[in-house]
Order: structure tokens, then sequence, then C-alpha cells
């Protein structure tokens, strides 16, 4: 197996409805976990990528939330309908997607 350049995490970490700081997994990160699954399968991105599941990782009200890593770079809000782009574009071509970066003002 070829070292994968990309580690994909997505927080799937779930609180109970009403809970005040939210979570990811309220927000359907289950979906999308299994979304980015396929999509590294269909595109044939094995040793390329890899993706786990993670628990809480800060931004929960902005969830679900996605860090891709060596490069640092997390994605709030992030949709099953986002995932082929975010495949494509930052996998694929090493360009992120600028407009479900988390804002800069998150972190203070
Ligand atoms: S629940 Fe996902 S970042 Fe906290």
């Amino acid at each position: 197996m070829p070292k994968p350049s990309y580690h994909i995490l997505v927080c799937t970490n779930k609180r109970p409805p009403g809970h005040p700081r939210g979570s990811c997994g309220e927000n359907g990160s289950e979906a999308l976990l299994e979304k980015f699954s396929m999509g590294i399968e269909e595109k044939m991105l094995f040793g390329k990528a890899i993706i786990s599941s993670s628990s809480c990782i800060g931004p929960c009200s902005i969830g679900p939330v996605v860090v891709i890593y060596p490069d640092g770079v997390w994605y709030n809000k992030v949709k099953p309908e986002d995932v082929d782009e975010i495949l494509d574009k930052h996998i694929g071509q090493g360009q992120k997607v600028e407009r479900l970066e988390v804002p800069d003002e998150l972190w203070g």
C-alpha cells in the first residue's frame, strides 16, 4: 500500500438534539462520511487519500467539520453534495475549496 498523500478527517461526534453546542453528527456527518468513502472508491483515490471519522475537534456549531492534512485546511458546513468538489479539487488538484473554508475570524 502506498503512503497516502492526504488524510481526510470527518467529525462524526453526536450530541442529543437541542444540545447548546450542537454537533456534526446532528447535522448529518454520518452521511457525509459515507459519501467520502464512496467517492474515494469511485474516483480510485486509494493510496492518495484515506478517510477517518473523529470525535469533536472544536467548532461544533458550524459542522459538519472536515479537516484535510497535511494541508491543515478546515472546511465547515460540509454537505454530501460538496464531496465531489472536495475530492476533485483538493485531493485531485491540490487546491482548496475556498467557499467551504472555516472563516479566519473563528480562530480569534
Ligand atoms: S461536534 Fe464536530 S467539531 Fe464538535
